[in-house]
């Protein structure tokens, strides 16, 4: 966030309480906040015990004589799939679980029957493939129902799913499977994109060439272009269930039982592969999902319009409302296709009456114009959510008035993969809202912001993110590499997590999220790390070095923008900086993209040899730089302030 930003989160003075009726029928008052302060480990417990259904219920609450590999609930048994399907059935199995709409406008309704059956049969056939509790299976897929069955049939049979974002390249596949020695990758033929066909099993072929652990490979048909299935590995989807009984009977899973790795971007160029497992995070799915989106089961139509291949997806349209037997909206494309209207037409269709999205999406709505939401009847919705990046308190407002009718609460949750589920964010029928903050830590939840030594901000003060206790949706570490775990999270001050966000205290103690003061970029909310780019962009043969910075961008939060020194002998060209960017979509993919690539004879950097990035960020961001004179290349800056205004003009 640019200092100017910061300016006017100070003077933001605009208040909204909540209505009496949004509070008079909130699942969530205010005494959980008394209940948690006063016993954080027995207010969970409480949460675990009524939310979940146990095969063996815990006695244990927190175990920390280990920290910070901490457990919760750790005598606890359960499966997470029976949680999320089978107590279901008896009373409401007719139920929809997922209104699913694809982008060329196929649509299917889904019951908790039909769910159940499907990944049932599909627990079985990944058990006639060989996969068995412990093993890591990867899914690879586009926003199709099949992705929820993968997930939830390899928590029936107690294998850790590794779902890898759609988006994603070849390289990208290649090097999730192998840091966890995937046994199996489950994947489409390809996923609808802009009317377009993401070619998902060609990426998959591409990548299996190098991921020497993948046994088998199976492929849903979904876009039909036809593809290579190699004999032996490779199995069709509709081949594999056809004779599989729709019964499988769920392992039973211990509560620290690993559930999911999911690999995220930190700030080395490998990412890290974040465990969950299984009691702790259902605890904290379920009890966010029901307190901070109010979630009445028999008459709500909630939607979260993320992509499964986030941990938003897996949280919050996956197990958090499977968990709480809530009817849902699954979308497949993009929100543009075929028209700008795609979203609230969907909302009126199903009567959708809670959304979560991102900022991005809500500034690209904003450009969009208040005409596409005017084609339709908003008047379903009753709560609005936000999530990834901060929210300028013009997207709140304009989020606010022109999608919520200038009626529905809007709850900004922040929150991560390391997480698990949502930490801060308002209680709709509790908290008075201010636009662009996150306002509090959730009951059972101790946030706090504190100075380089670790020592808590006053009110009016800004720093660092840190939580004070733990909690049970935490990660238990990365998978394999127990000394990052330690050191990125649990090292910058002795026992707190390092959220890796700035944040402002203000003065009535609402939290205001700054956004990442380490080397993760967020481009539309999702985290992508300087260092992946970089290291991608060096590995063209023209490249000889390059340092990334992500700038404040009006619609993506921020954009990435690449300074380039190329290999002696090679010229700059439009061609090549076209050639480097599709270089970098190819490696990481297409979100990981530079909106520009600025080439400079060198990079600067101090006297013994680091490069100024934070220089390079005030140059992308147009700002004062300062006393430059320490630099061993000052001359470099100024043309490359030229350069980059030169740049934004032409975007
Ligand atoms: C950012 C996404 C401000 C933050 C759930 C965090 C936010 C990173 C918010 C995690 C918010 C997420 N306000 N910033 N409401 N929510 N962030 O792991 O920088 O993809 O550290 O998890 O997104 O991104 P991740």
């Amino acid at each position: 966030m640019t200092a100017k930003g910061i300016e006017n989160l100070l003077r933001e003075d605009r208040l909204f309480p909540p209505t009496d009726e949004f509070t008079a029928q909130a699942n969530a008052g205010a005494e959980l906040y008394s209940e948690a302060d006063e016993d954080f480990v027995g207010y969970w417990k409480r949460q675990a015990l009524e939310r979940i259904t146990w095969f063996k219920e815990p006695t244990e609450g927190l175990d920390d004589s280990k920290a910070p590999f901490f457990k919760w609930f750790a005598d606890g048994e359960l499966n997470i799939s029976y949680n999320c399907l089978d107590r279901h059935l008896e009373s409401g199995g007719d139920k929809v679980a997922f209104h699913w709409v694809g982008e060329p406008g196929d649509t299917r309704d889904i019951t908790y029957q039909e769910l159940s059956d499907d990944v049932n049969r599909f627990a079985n056939g990944l058990r006639s493939l060989g996969v068995e509790k412990g093993d890591r299976v990867a899914i690879y897929m586009g926003m199709v129902p099949e992705l929820a069955v993968a997930m939830l049939a390899c928590a029936r049979i107690g294998a850790p799913h590794s779902v890898i974002f759609g988006g994603f390249s070849a390289d990208s596949i290649i090097d999730r499977c192998r840091d966890a020695e995937a046994k199996m990758l489950i994947t489409a033929d390809g996923a609808w994109r802009r009317g377009g066909i993401v070619p998902l099993k060609d990426n998959c072929d591409e990548a299996m060439a190098s991921t020497p652990s993948i046994e088998h490979c199976v492929v849903y048909e979904r876009t039909k272009q036809g593809v290579p299935m190699k004999e032996d590995r490779d199995v069709w989807w509709h081949d594999l269930v056809a004779d599989q009984s729709a019964t499988c009977e769920p392992e039973v899973m211990a509560a620290e039982d690993l559930l999911y790795i999911l690999y995220t971007s930190g700030t080395t160029a490998k990412p890290k592969g974040i465990m969950h497992t299984t009691g702790g995070y259902l605890t904290g799915a379920a009890t966010t999902h029901s307190q901070v989106f109010d979630i009445k089961p028999d008459t709500d139509v909630y939607w979260c319009a993320a992509d499964i291949g986030w941990v938003t997806g897996h949280t919050y349209i996956v197990y958090g409302p499977l968990a709480n037997h809530t009817t849902s909206v699954m979308y497949e494309g993009t929100p543009d296709f075929p028209n700008k209207d795609r979203l609230w037409s969907i909302i009126e269709k199903y009567g959708v009456t809670i959304l979560y999205t991102a900022p991005t999406a809500i500034r690209a709505f904003m450009k969009w114009g208040t005409e596409y939401p005017e084609m339709h009847d908003l008047s379903s919705l009753r709560l609005l959510g936000s999530v990834g990046e901060p929210i300028n308190p013009a997207a709140w407002m304009w989020y606010y008035e022109n999608i919520g009718g200038g009626t529905t609460p809007i709850v900004d949750t922040w929150w991560q993969t390391e997480t698990g589920s949502i930490m801060i964010s308002p209680l709709p029928g509790i908290t008075t809202t201010k636009p662009g903050s996150a306002t509090k830590a959730l009951p059972g939840i101790s946030a706090e912001v504190v100075d380089k030594d670790g020592v808590p901000v006053a009110p009016g003060g800004g720093g660092f993110l840190t939580m004070t206790q733990p909690w049970p949706s935490m990660l238990r570490s990365i998978y394999g590499d127990d000394e990052r775990y330690v050191s990125t999270y649990w090292s910058q001050l002795p026992g707190r997590y390092w959220a890796g966000d700035g944040a402002k205290l203000d003065v009535d103690e609402y939290l205001w999220i700054l956004g990442r003061i380490d080397d993760v970029m967020n481009i539309s909310g999702h985290r992508i790390s300087t260092m992946e780019v970089e290291s991608a962009l060096v590995s063209h043969p023209s490249v000889a070095e390059s340092a990334v910075v992500g700038a404040a961008d009006d619609l993506t939060g921020q954009a990435i923008v690449a300074f380039v020194t190329l290999m002696g002998g090679t010229e700059s060209s439009d061609a090549l900086n076209d050639e480097l960017r599709k270089h970098v979509a190819k490696k990481i993919g297409p979100i990981a993209k530079p909106k520009s690539i600025i080439f400079t004879p060198d990079l600067p950097k101090t006297r013994s040899g680091k490069i100024m990035r934070r220089l390079l960020r005030d140059i992308s961001e147009d700002r004062d730089l300062g006393d430059i004179t320490t630099l061993a290349n000052a001359d470099i800056v100024a043309a490359l302030a030229v350069q980059a205004n030169e740049q934004r003009k032409e975007d």
